[in-house]
C-alpha cells in the first residue's frame, strides 16, 4: 500500500514535484554509480594511516607498555600511549554525558577492546604489525558483567579513577507521580507485573566509524573529515578539549553510510588521529574495522526493566510503573539532553489514557563498552515503547481480552489534545483510534484471528502482533534541551542567485535519509524553485550554520522548520521587489505556484507578475528598492523549536512459528505511520521499510552478548545478524494526517517511527503465536533457540 502525491503539484520541466510529493532521490545520481564520497574515499597528500591496540582484558591494570619494538619498525611514524596523552592532557575526555572516557587506558583497561595504545605507519598494515610488537604487561582483575551484581557490595569498583567512588553506582532519576502511582496500584481490580531485558544491540551502520585529520603544521587550521551525525557539536567539543580556537578547526562530515545514533558521539580513534596529526605533521586516518565497530563503539540499550499495570477488571487502564536498571557500560557515555540522564524513556505511559504513572531509573557502570546512544530512536523511546506494549499485551492476556480491543478501549482521543502526559510529556497532536483501525482494515484484523484460531485446532503456531507507538521526536526546545550546555536550536540560510537557482545551508547532517532532496523540495513548496534548482549543502562546518545536527528524527521538526521560515522570509521580501518592479503595492499581490515556478503576481490581473526567478535577477539589479529594504535575496534563520513534535503509528505484525525448532517467519507486517504531511512519501516509505527490518532484526536475531568473564561474544556479522530481504515480508504500509500545530509545515519526524514501534509487535506476535504453550513472556531476540526453550517452559535469560 502507498500513498498517491496530491494531483494539485506541478511539476517542473525536469518532472519533479515543485512543492511536497514522490521524486527520486537526487543522491541517487551517485549513490547507485557507486560514486558516494565516503571518509575512507579521503586521500590527503601525505596521509599517514593508524590502527589502536585494543585490551583482550574486560578489567585489567596495567602494569607497563613497552612500545620500543613497535616504534623500530620501518614504516612506524608515531607509538602513542596513554602516557604520551597524560602529557597532553588529553588522556580522559568528556563524554555526552558529563562523565570522562579514557581516549588511552593509563590506569586500568575496564572493558575488553578498550584502547590502549595508537600506531600511526605508513599503511593501515604497518600500523597494525606494529600493535602485535607492543608489549602490554596486564595484571587481570574480576570483572562486572551482570547488572544486577553491579552494585552488590563486593562488586569490583570500575571507575577508582574517580577519587572517593566505592560503588559502580551513576545516577537515579525518576519521573511521574509515585505517591498517587501507589494509590492507583492498591485500588486497580487488576495488575499485571513482568520483567523484561532490553537487549543490548548496536546500530551497525554499513559503514563503520572513522576519521581523516590534518592539523596544517603552517595556518594551525585543523581539518577532520568524520564519520559524524553532528559536525557543528564536535567542533565546539573539539574546541573546548583541545583548546585549539574554533575558527581554526573544520569539521567535514562527507557521505556517511549511516548513523543510527552510532555517529553522535566522539570516539577516542577520532581523538587519536588528530593527536596523531599533531605529533607527525602529516594528515592522518583512522578507519575501525567491523568487530571494532561492534565492539567497543557504542551499543545501545541494555534496560532491565520491570513494568507493571494497573487497570479495571472490564479493561481501563489506570496507571502503569517501572523500575529499570540502565547497564552504561564503563564509561557514561550515553547521547541525551543534559536534564535527561534517561533520555526520553519517562515517555513511557506511550498512547494510553490513564491517570497516574511513575518511573525510576538506575544507571550502573560495568565492564562493558560504553555507549546506551539513541539507536534510531529519540532517546530510549524505543525501551519505553517496548515496555508498555508489551505490558498491555500481558493486560490483554490476563483480561482475556483481544489486544487490539484493549487498545481501542485506552488510546488517547483525538479531543484530548493537546495532551500533557502523566509523566510532563505535551502531545501536540493525534488520531490514534483511526490509524489502528486503519492497520486493522488493512491487514483484515478479525479474518487472521478466524484463521489463527482454525491453525491453532489443527497444531499450527500463527500469531497476531500489535503494537502503538507515540515518539517526541525533534529535540529541542531550548528552555528544556541542551547537549554539554549547547542548546538545540537549528540554524538554516537560503541563497538565491540572480539567474532564481538556490543553495540552502544546513546545520543537520544526512547518512542516508535524503536530505538533499526533501530539503529542496520544501523549498519548492515555499518558494516554487524546482527541487532540481534548489542545491542542499551540509556537512561542513565552515560552509553551513551552527546547529545539534541529525540524530532523534530531529531534522524534519527543527531544522525542516528553519527551512520553511528561511523560504518564506524571501518570499515575503520577494513580494516587495515585485511590488516595486510592477509598480503596485505588496498588498495588491499575491503568490502562485505554477509548472513554471513560484511567483508575485497583481489579484485580478494575473498577466501583471513576476517569477521568483525573476525577482532574483531584480533584487541583485539595478531596481530601485524600498526605503530599509536591502538587495539580494538571502536569509538566514535560527530555529529554537516550541516543542517535540509526536508522530504516532499502529503496527501489526503477522507470524508463523515452526513447533518443532521454534523458527519464526514473519510473514506480514501492516505499518500505519503518521507523521503529518510528507514531503516526500517515497523517502518515508524508504524510512519505514528499513526501520521496520531494523525491528525484526533486533526482535528476532540480535544481541551483544559476553561471557562471565566479560569478553564479547558477537563481534561479528557471523554472530550479530543482520536482517536481510529473506527474512522480511513485503511491507503493507498505511498513512494518516495529523499536522503537528506547531510546526511551520505541520511536519513531524519519521526516520526512527519504525525501529521504535516494530519490535514490540514482532515479539507480541511470537508469544501470540506460542501462546498455547502457556509462555507469557520471552525476552528478544527471540531466536530459535529461545522460542523453543521458552515452549519447553524455560526461556532463556540473556
Ligand atoms: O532526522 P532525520 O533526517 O533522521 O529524520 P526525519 O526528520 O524524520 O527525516 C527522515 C527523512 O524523511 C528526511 O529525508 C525527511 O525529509 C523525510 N520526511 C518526509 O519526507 N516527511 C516527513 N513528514 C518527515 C520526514
Amino acid at each position: 500500500t502507498t500513498t498517491a502525491d496530491a494531483p494539485s503539484v506541478p511539476r517542473s520541466a525536469a518532472g519533479n514535484p515543485i512543492g511536497f510529493g514522490r521524486m527520486p532521490r537526487k543522491e541517487d545520481a551517485r549513490f547507485l554509480r557507486g560514486q558516494g564520497h565516503y571518509v575512507d574515499d579521503v586521500r590527503m597528500p601525505g596521509m599517514l594511516e593508524s590502527a589502536i591496540l585494543r585490551s583482550p582484558y574486560a578489567h585489567a591494570r596495567i602494569r607497563s607498555i613497552d612500545t620500543t619494538a613497535a616504534a623500530a619498525l620501518p614504516g612506524v611514524h608515531a607509538v602513542i600511549t596513554g602516557q604520551t596523552l597524560a602529557g597532553l592532557n588529553l588522556a580522559w575526555m568528556p563524554t555526552l554525558s558529563a562523565d570522562v572516557q579514557a581516549v588511552l587506558a593509563t590506569d586500568k583497561v575496564r572493558f575488553q577492546h578498550q584502547e590502549v595504545a595508537y600506531v600511526v605507519a605508513d599503511t593501515e598494515y604497518i600500523a597494525r604489525d606494529a600493535l602485535e610488537l607492543i608489549e602490554v604487561d596486564y595484571e587481570p582483575l574480576p570483572a562486572v558483567v551482570d547488572a544486577k551484581r553491579a552494585l552488590d557490595p563486593d562488586a569490583p569498583v570500575i571507575r577508582d579513577d574517580v577519587d572517593g567512588r566505592t560503588d559502580n553506582h551513576i545516577f537515579d532519576w525518576e519521573a511521574g507521580d509515585a505517591a498517587e502511582t501507589a494509590r492507583v496500584f492498591d485500588a486497580a481490580e487488576v495488575v499485571v507485573t513482568q520483567e523484561m531485558l532490553y537487549p543490548r544491540v548496536h546500530p551497525a551502520p554499513m559503514e563503520t566509524c572513522g576519521t581523516v585529520a590534518h592539523m596544517d603544521p603552517v595556518t594551525g587550521k585543523l581539518t577532520v573529515y568524520s564519520t559524524n551525525q553532528a559536525p557543528h557539536a564536535h567542533r565546539t567539543i573539539y574546541a573546548l578539549v583541545a583548546g585549539i580556537p574554533e575558527h581554526k578547526i573544520r569539521i567535514i562530515s562527507p557521505d556517511i553510510g549511516g548513523g543510527f545514533g552510532n555517529k553522535v558521539g566522539i570516539y577516542p580513534g577520532y581523538v587519536l588521529a588528530v593527536v596523531g596529526s599533531i605529533v607527525t605533521g602529516r594528515p592522518v586516518k583512522w578507519m575501525e574495522d567491523r568487530s571494532e565497530n561492534l565492539m567497543a563503539t557504542s551499543f545501545a540499550r541494555d534496560y532491565h526493566m520491570t513494568g507493571s499495570i494497573a487497570s479495571t477488571r472490564d479493561g481501563k487502564i489506570t496507571g502503569l510503573k517501572v523500575d529499570v536498571l540502565a547497564d552504561h557500560g564503563a564509561f557514561n557515555g550515553t547521547a541525551q539532553p543534559t536534564k535527561f540522564p534517561a533520555g526520553f524513556f519517562h515517555i513511557f505511559t506511550g498512547s494510553y489514557d490513564l491517570q497516574a504513572a511513575h518511573c525510576k531509573v538506575s544507571g550502573v557502570y560495568t565492564n562493558k563498552a560504553p555507549g546506551g546512544v539513541a539507536y534510531a530512536c529519540s532517546f530510549r523511546i524505543t525501551e519505553a515503547v517496548y515496555l508498555v506494549e508489551r505490558m498491555v499485551d500481558l493486560l490483554a492476556r490476563e483480561l482475556d481480552m483481544d489486544p487490539a480491543q484493549l487498545r481501542l478501549k485506552n488510546l488517547l482521543r483525538p479531543e484530548q489534545f493537546p495532551y500533557t502526559s502523566k509523566t510532563g510529556w505535551e502531545y501536540d497532536s493525534g488520531e490514534y483510534p483511526r490509524a489502528l483501525k486503519l492497520a486493522m482494515q488493512i491487514a483484515g484484523y478479525d479474518e487472521l484471528r478466524k484463521e489463527q484460531a482454525e491453525k491453532r485446532a489443527r497444531g499450527e503456531l500463527m500469531g497476531i502482533g500489535i503494537s502503538f507507538f507515540t515518539e517526541g521526536v525533534g529535540a529541542g526546545p531550548k528552555k528544556h534541551m541542551d547537549i554539554l550546555g549547547l542548546g538545540m536550536a537549528d540554524g538554516c540560510e537560503l541563497r538565491v542567485h540572480p539567474t532564481g537557482t538556490a543553495q540552502l545551508r544546513l546545520s543537520v547532517q544526512s547518512q542516508g535519509q535524503g536530505h538533499e532532496t526533501t530539503y529542496a523540495q520544501i523549498v519548492a513548496q515555499e518558494l516554487g524553485l524546482p527541487p532540481e534548482d534548489v542545491e542542499v549543502i551540509h556537512g561542513d562546518t565552515d560552509n553551513t550554520p551552527f546547529g545539534l545536527g541529525t540524530y532523534g528524527s530531529r531534522s524534519t521538526p527543527v531544522s525542516g522548520a528553519a527551512a520553511a521560515i528561511v523560504a518564506q522570509r524571501i518570499r515575503t521580501k520577494a513580494r516587495i521587489v515585485a511590488a516595486a518592479a510592477l509598480e503596485v503595492s505588496a498588498d495588491d499581490l499575491e503568490w502562485q505556484i505554477t509548472a513554471a515556478g513560484g511567483r508575485w503576481q497583481v489579484k485580478g490581473d494575473p498577466e501583471q507578475g513576476k517569477t521568483i526567478a525573476e525577482i532574483a535577477m531584480l533584487s541583485h539589479g539595478t531596481l530601485e528598492l524600498p526605503e530599509g529594504v536591502e538587495g539580494h535575496l538571502d536569509a538566514s534563520v535560527v530555529y529554537d523549536p516550541p516543542n517535540l513534535t509526536y508522530p504516532f503509528g499502529a503496527y501489526i505484525c503477522v507470524t508463523d512459528v515452526d513447533p518443532g525448532t521454534g523458527q519464526v517467519k514473519v510473514r506480514r507486517f501492516i505499518a500505519v505511520d503518521d507523521c503529518g504531511p510528507r514531503i516526500n512519501p517515497m523517502i518515508v516509505e524508504g524510512q519505514v521499510h528499513g526501520g521496520l527490518a531494523d525491528g525484526i532484526g533486533m526482535a528476532l536475531m540480535q544481541l551483544i552478548a559476553f561471557d562471565a568473564d566479560g569478553n564479547c561474544v558477537g563481534g561479528s556479522f557471523m554472530d550479530y545478524l543482520l536482517p536481510t530481504a529473506l527474512e522480511c515480508p513485503s511491507y503493507e504500509l498505511g498513512e494518516t494526517v495529523t499536522p503537528s500545530p506547531h510546526h511551520p509545515l505541520g511536519l513531524k519526524g519519521v526516520g526512527e517511527s519504525a525501529t521504535v514501534g516494530s519490535p514490540p509487535a514482532v515479539v507480541n506476535s511470537v508469544l501470540d503465536a506460542i501462546a498455547p504453550f502457556g509462555v507469557r513472556h520471552a525476552d528478544m531476540p527471540l531466536t530459535p533457540a529461545n522460542v523453543w526453550m521458552a515452549m519447553q517452559g524455560t526461556p532463556m535469560r540473556t
